[in-house]
């Protein structure tokens, strides 16, 4: 019978044993709740700041898109107004005809003098390296309006002299020469010039002007190229091209049998033959000999061409388009083979009043010179390396 205590001592000392264990465990199961729920408030007031701040995001990226939205129509409206100036100022210049605002010429013919100082410091890089291809027509400036529809206006592409010639029409004999731009568009028509007597007549608006000389097309049944020296005014040298049965070269100036074209690289002839006159051949000539040096065959159509140009040795056709008032070079031919009409920028000009009757370039300045049914207008180009296009 002394067991019993015992053995209830015992069992009591069990219990509370396990008594203490439940105790420990609810603690422990407490603990683990609050942390629970503790992680649980934190969760939720992560996620509700989160989602504030994804609203505030988003309220201000549509304040953002507003803002920008209203830029871009001031920015639109700013684009129309200039627009709207440019085309005033052209009128203006159109309507006003042989006085042009003079200032703006001046500014102009300040950036070609600059234009011109800075390319003869990298001359021998240019002519080292001709790799140029126009990418676009930066702008626009029309100089004056003289003449009849049809003529050629240049300076002397070869050497930076300033002055300006004008070859009236297509059938003429007489250059006028200023002294200078300024010169030209402040004359009251071509009272400021001075007149050059050519010994035979130049026939189309082939002319161009190079180191002193003018290289014309004269008036003959052969298409006889003459140079003409303009300081002694003889004619110092004249050759017969070795082709037979020309075709006027672009058909919307069918006056201009062979255009000529002075380059990076000298004289350049443009013409088309009966054999192949549905396209247009390119012959590069010795300036001092009148010799052709090389001849190509190109793929550009003479079909409603109206003048082209050749820079770097690669010529530019430019067409007629069906956007009125619009005319583009559709065609560019490589003798280097370098570029094709495929892989060209798409070259649109500004705005033509008819045909352009000739497009004269000018490597020392990068501009085009060209006349527009009796507009003297000069076309300013952006340059980019043909090498580029290879990238
Ligand atoms: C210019 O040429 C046109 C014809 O092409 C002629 O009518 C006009 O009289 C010429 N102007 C001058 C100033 O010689
Ligand atoms: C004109 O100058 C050239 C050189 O450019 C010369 O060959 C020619 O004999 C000169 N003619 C006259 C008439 O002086």
């Amino acid at each position: 019978m002394r067991s019993l205590p015992l053995v209830l001592t015992l069992a009591c000392l069990a219990a509370a044993q396990h008594q203490a264990l439940i105790d420990y465990l609810e603690r422990r199961l407490q603990t683990i709740e609050e942390r629970i729920s503790l992680w649980q408030e934190q969760t939720v007031r992560y996620a509700s700041e989160l989602r504030d701040l994804k609203q505030q995001m988003v309220s201000q990226l549509e304040a953002l898109d507003k803002e920008k939205e209203v830029l871009r129509v001031s920015l639109d409206s700013v684009g129309t107004r200039v627009d709207r100036v440019e085309r005033e100022l052209d009128y203006l210049e159109t309507q006003t005809g042989a006085q042009p605002c003079v200032d703006v010429d001046d500014k102009l013919i300040e950036q070609q003098v600059s234009l011109v100082q800075e390319k003869q410091r990298s001359k021998y890089y240019q002519l080292s390296d001709c790799g140029d291809m126009i990418s676009n027509i930066k702008a626009m400036k029309i100089l004056k309006r003289v003449g009849g529809s049809k003529g050629v206006w240049t300076k002397d592409t070869g050497v930076n002299s300033g002055q300006v010639y004008i070859f009236n029409g297509t059938d003429e004999d007489t250059i006028y020469k200023f002294a200078s731009v300024q010169d030209f568009t402040r004359s009251t028509g071509l009272t400021l010039s001075k007149k050059l007597k050519l010994p035979v007549a130049f026939q189309g608006a082939g002319q161009v002007v190079y180191n002193h000389f003018a290289y014309y097309v004269s008036q003959s049944e052969d298409a006889k190229i003459v140079k003409f020296d303009l300081s002694n005014k003889t004619i110092t040298d004249s050759a017969i091209l070795p082709f037979q049965d020309y075709v006027p070269v672009y058909t919307l100036n069918s006056d201009t049998l062979i255009d000529l074209a002075v380059d990076e690289e000298g004289l350049w002839a443009i013409y088309a033959t009966k054999q192949s006159d549905r396209y247009i051949s390119l012959a590069k000539m010795d300036a001092k000999s009148l010799d052709i040096e090389q001849m190509w065959d190109t793929n550009c159509p003479r079909d409603n061409a109206e003048a082209g140009f050749v820079i770097c040795g690669t010529l530019y056709v430019v067409y007629n388009t069906q956007q009125p008032g619009r005319s583009r070079v559709q065609c560019v031919f490589d003798v280097n083979g370098m570029i094709s009409s495929d892989e060209a920028p798409l070259v649109y000009f500004p705005k033509r009043y008819g045909t352009h009757a000739s497009l004269k370039y000018n490597p020392q300045e990068a501009l085009l010179y060209a006349w527009d049914d009796g507009y003297q207008i000069l076309y300013k180009l952006v340059m980019k390396k043909k090498l580029e296009l290879l990238e």
